[in-house]
C-alpha cells in the first residue's frame, strides 16, 4: 500500500509556534490530523535569540501536533520569517532542442534563471519562485509543456536570507529533534493558504501580521510580484502600551486584546492595577487610543513604503487581505480601508478538511501555508541534504 503523504509544518513565530501535521490529497485539499501552539520567549522580530527555549517550544508544539495525529513525523517543512528575506529577479532563456516544450524545459529554463542571479556573501537562496514563462516571445504561457517553439525564456525570483539567521533556525529544529528539510519564506506560506486564485489572477496585497513581523506579498497576473517583511507586529502596541500607561505587559496585552480599537474616539476611563502594589490606576480610554493609533501609524507608513516600490496604476484589483493575529486588532482593518481607499478583508485558510477550526484562524494561515507548499512531497522519512535540494528545485518548478 502506498505510504500516506502525511507533512510536517513548523511555524516559528514571535509569540507561537506552531505545527501541524496534515494529509495532502491529490486533488489539492490538506486534511488536518493534528495542529498545536505554544507560546514562546527567545524570539525578536521573527528571529531565533535564545536557542534552548525556542528549542523547547518548538518540541512541545510537535509533540503536540505528532500525538493528535497519531504520527512521530520528525522531517519538517519550516516557515523562515525576519526582515532580512528579499526577492532578487533573474532570467533566462534556453533553445529547444526537440522543437518542442519538455517538462525538463521548463526545469532547464527556471534552473538557468535562477543561476543568473548572483550570490552575495553573507546569503543564501532559500526558495525560487517562477513568476513568468515565455515561448518565442510570447509571455504569459502558464503551461507551455507540448506546445512547438524554438525557444522559451523563464523568469523567476530567487528569495534570499541571512545565513547566520538560517542556520540558527535549523540549530533550534535540530535541538528540538526534528529535521528541517524544506524553509519557506513565511510571508508567502501565509498568502498561498488564504488567496483565491482569482485574486492573485488580478491583483492582491496580502499582510501577515504577526507579533513581531508584517510580512508583505503582492500578488498578480497569478505569480508572486512582491515579498517583504516589516519588523513591525502587534507586540509593538503591546510595548507601547506598557510604558505609555505605566502597566506590565501581561495587563498592556489585555488592554490592547479587550479595549483596544483603532479610530473609535470613546470617551471614558478604565480602571486596571498598576504596576507596583495593589493600588488601582484608572487609565483614560482616549489616552490609550492615542498610543495605539500612534503604532499603527507608523506600521502602515512602514507598508506603505514597500508598496509604493511596486507599480500598478490602478492598485490591486482584489484589495488587501489580512492574516496574523495582529490583523484582528479591533478598527484596523476600516482604519486601512480609509487610508489606502482599497478593499481590505481578513483572510483565512481555505481547502481544509479534518480538524479545520483551529486550522482555519488568521494566526494560523503561515503552518497551513508551509503544509500546502509543501504537500506534494509527502515529508515523511529520514531526508538528506541532497533530497532537500532536489525539493527545493521540485518547488520551484511548480510555483
Ligand atoms: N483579537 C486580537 N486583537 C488584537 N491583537 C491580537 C488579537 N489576537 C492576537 N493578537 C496579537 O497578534 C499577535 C500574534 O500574532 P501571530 O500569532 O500571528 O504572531 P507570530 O506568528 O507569533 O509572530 P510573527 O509572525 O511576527 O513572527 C500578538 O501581538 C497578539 O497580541
Ligand atoms: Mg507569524
Amino acid at each position: 500500500m502506498a505510504k500516506r503523504p502525511l507533512i510536517l509544518a513548523v511555524d516559528v513565530g514571535t509569540t507561537k509556534v506552531s505545527a501541524l501535521i496534515g494529509e495532502a490529497h491529490p486533488e489539492g485539499e490538506l486534511t488536518v490530523l493534528g495542529i498545536a501552539a505554544t507560546p514562546v520567549v527567545g524570539m525578536r522580530r521573527g528571529l531565533v535569540f535564545e536557542v534552548e527555549r525556542v528549542a523547547m517550544a518548538i518540541k512541545d508544539s510537535v509533540n503536540r501536533a505528532n500525538s493528535m495525529a497519531g504520527t512521530d513525523l520528525k522531517d519538517a517543512a519550516m516557515a523562515l520569517n525576519g526582515d532580512h528575506l528579499s526577492l532578487v529577479p533573474g532570467q533566462a532563456g534556453i533553445n529547444l532542442k526537440t522543437g518542442t516544450v519538455r517538462p525538463e524545459d521548463v526545469a532547464g529554463a527556471t534552473g538557468r534563471a535562477a543561476q543568473q542571479v548572483p550570490q552575495q556573501s553573507g546569503r543564501e537562496t532559500v526558495q525560487v519562485i517562477r513568476r513568468g514563462l515565455s515561448v518565442d516571445g510570447f509571455r504569459g504561457v502558464v503551461d507551455p509543456v507540448g506546445m512547438v517553439a524554438h525557444q522559451m525564456e523563464a523568469e523567476v525570483f530567487v528569495v534570499t536570507g541571512a545565513t547566520t539567521v538560517i542556520r540558527n533556525l535549523r540549530r533550534v529544529a535540530t535541538l528540538a529533534g526534528i529535521n528541517p528539510v524544506l524553509l519557506i519564506p513565511a510571508a508567502k506560506a501565509s498568502a498561498d493558504a488564504v488567496l483565491a486564485d482569482d485574486e492573485k489572477q488580478i491583483g492582491v496585497v496580502h499582510l501577515d501580521v504577526g507579533g513581531g513581523t508584517t510580512g508583505i506579498t503582492v500578488y498578480r497576473g497569478g505569480h508572486l510580484q512582491y515579498l517583504g517583511v516589516v519588523p513591525i507586529g502587534g507586540e509593538s502596541i503591546t510595548a507601547d502600551l506598557s510604558v505609555g500607561l505605566g502597566v506590565v505587559t501581561t495587563q498592556a496585552e489585555r488592554l490592547k486584546l479587550e479595549y483596544a480599537a483603532v479610530g473609535s474616539a470613546r470617551e471614558g476611563n478604565l480602571e486596571v492595577r498598576a504596576v507596583s502594589g495593589q493600588s488601582v490606576k484608572v487609565i483614560p480610554v482616549k489616552e490609550l487610543e492615542e498610543i495605539v493609533a500612534a503604532r499603527v501609524d507608523e506600521w502602515s507608513s512602514m507598508v506603505e513604503d514597500h508598496l509604493s516600490r511596486i507599480e500598478w496604476p490602478k492598485g490591486p484589483g482584489a484589495g488587501v487581505v489580512m492574516t496574523g493575529g495582529g490583523s484582528l486588532l479591533k478598527g484596523l482593518k476600516s482604519s486601512l480601508e480609509g487610508r489606502w481607499a482599497w478593499p481590505v478583508r481578513l483572510g483565512a485558510p481555505i481547502g481544509l478538511a479534518g480538524l479545520s477550526d483551529l486550522s482555519r484562524s488568521p494566526g494560523y494561515a503561515v503552518v497551513v501555508g508551509v503544509a500546502k507548499n509543501s504537500r506534494q512531497y509527502g515529508v515523511t522519512s529520514e531526508q538528506e541534504s541532497a533530497w532537500t535540494r532536489l525539493v527545493q528545485l521540485w518547488l520551484s518548478l511548480w510555483n
